[in-house]
């Protein structure tokens, strides 16, 4: 009989979450029934959106469950089948992350080309992070030539890609704000970035102004708070924002004011708008043309029993590029 190792939630964070919030537990391996494949699971993503996913609140996706295994993205090796078109060997992308080993649907799985591309990539700049940045910045504050764009979380998984992909859909000047100056380099080492603001230096809304002294066109945000604050001061008349993420906020205890400028959207005609990635799956052969020139990046902790401080690692910053835990 196989074992699986598996994360489970146990205590709802009040706040940041804490190592005792997860439990590591060990279960037998379901045979598989007829449908069926078990996959061993790779390589398996943390994600910043799993926060809102630890409270008992309603929201796009539903609250993990205390006491059982936390799910999410993961790409593994089918290494037992009853379903003919997913056999053995297979590498196979699909929802139940958190552990070494998952029975599921063979329905539910979608295989992969590693030909061209690593497995992991498909948690990554093939799926949905690079999704997001795509669809942020094509459909929801659509770029266009000459654009001045500012991106926050720049270094992020997301934000990594979405410096680059603003420029190639003709930005005439990138802007990106991450955690640090070892960040900050990357941005415009690495990332594509024209200008790199360390946000932990302070002056955030003076450094933007500096950075764009005729204001931005568009911002992807990652962050929220005062991020979205000083993007609203630097916004120019019919200026676009694509409501990405709100990292800043995700371990509030309490409820959060919003930016207290939000009037100045009134006068500059802008427009703000929240998505989801997932709603924009029909972008993602468009993505996979793009994808082939980006330059990616991970962060690799390896181990399902370090899965958890991966993750409490990636609220913290700990990542540059995408978090993965590989197993
Ligand atoms: N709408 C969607 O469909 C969708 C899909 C995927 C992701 N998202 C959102 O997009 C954002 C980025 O996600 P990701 O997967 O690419 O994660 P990520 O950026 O790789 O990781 C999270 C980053 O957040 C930053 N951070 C943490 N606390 C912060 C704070 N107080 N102020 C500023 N930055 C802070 C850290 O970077 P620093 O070291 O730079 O602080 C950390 O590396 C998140 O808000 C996420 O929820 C949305």
């Amino acid at each position: 009989m196989t074992v699986s190792r598996e994360v489970r939630l146990v205590a709802r964070p009040d706040g940041e979450p804490v190592p005792s919030d997860f439990e590591l537990a060990e279960v037998p391996v379901a045979e598989p029934g007829e449908g069926e494949v078990v996959v061993r699971n790779d390589w398996i993503s943390v994600d910043p959106y799993m926060r809102g996913r630890m409270n008992d609140t309603k929201s796009y996706v539903p609250p993990f469950k205390l006491g059982e295994a936390m799910d999410g993205g993961a790409v593994g090796t089918v290494v037992a089948s009853r379903a003919e078109a997913v056999p053995v060997g297979t590498t196979v992308l699909h929802g139940l992350g958190w552990r070494e080993y998952a029975t599921v649907d063979a329905g539910s799985v979608r295989a992969i080309d590693t030909t061209s591309a690593s497995a992991e990539a498909y948690l990554g700049v093939l799926g949905l992070t690079g999704l997001t940045a795509y669809a942020g910045l094509t459909r929801i504050a659509p770029v266009k030539e000459g654009d001045v764009v500012f991106v926050s979380g720049a270094a992020g998984a997301v934000g990594s890609v979405a410096g680059q992909i603003a420029r190639r859909l003709g930005a005439s000047r990138v802007i990106g704000s991450a955690g640090g100056p070892q960040k900050a380099a990357r941005l415009t080492g690495d990332f594509g970035y024209d200008v790199a603001i360390d946000y932990k230096e302070g002056r955030l809304e003076e450094r933007l102004r500096e950075a764009a002294p005729d204001g931005i066109d568009v911002y992807f945000d990652n962050v929220g708070g005062d991020h979205l604050r000083a993007a609203l001061a630097a916004l120019r008349l019919h200026g676009r924002v694509a409501l990405c993420g709100a990292v800043a906020q995700y371990n509030a205890a309490g409820p959060v004011p919003g930016p207290d400028n939000l009037a100045l959207a009134i006068g500059k005609r802008l427009t703000l708008r929240g998505f989801i990635a997932s709603d924009h799956a029909d972008l993602m052969p468009e993505l996979a043309g793009f994808a082939a020139s980006i330059r990616t990046e991970a962060t690799v902790v390896d181990g399902i029993e370090n899965a958890a401080d991966a993750f409490l690692g990636l609220l913290r910053g700990a990542n540059t590029g995408k978090m993965l835990v590989r197993l």
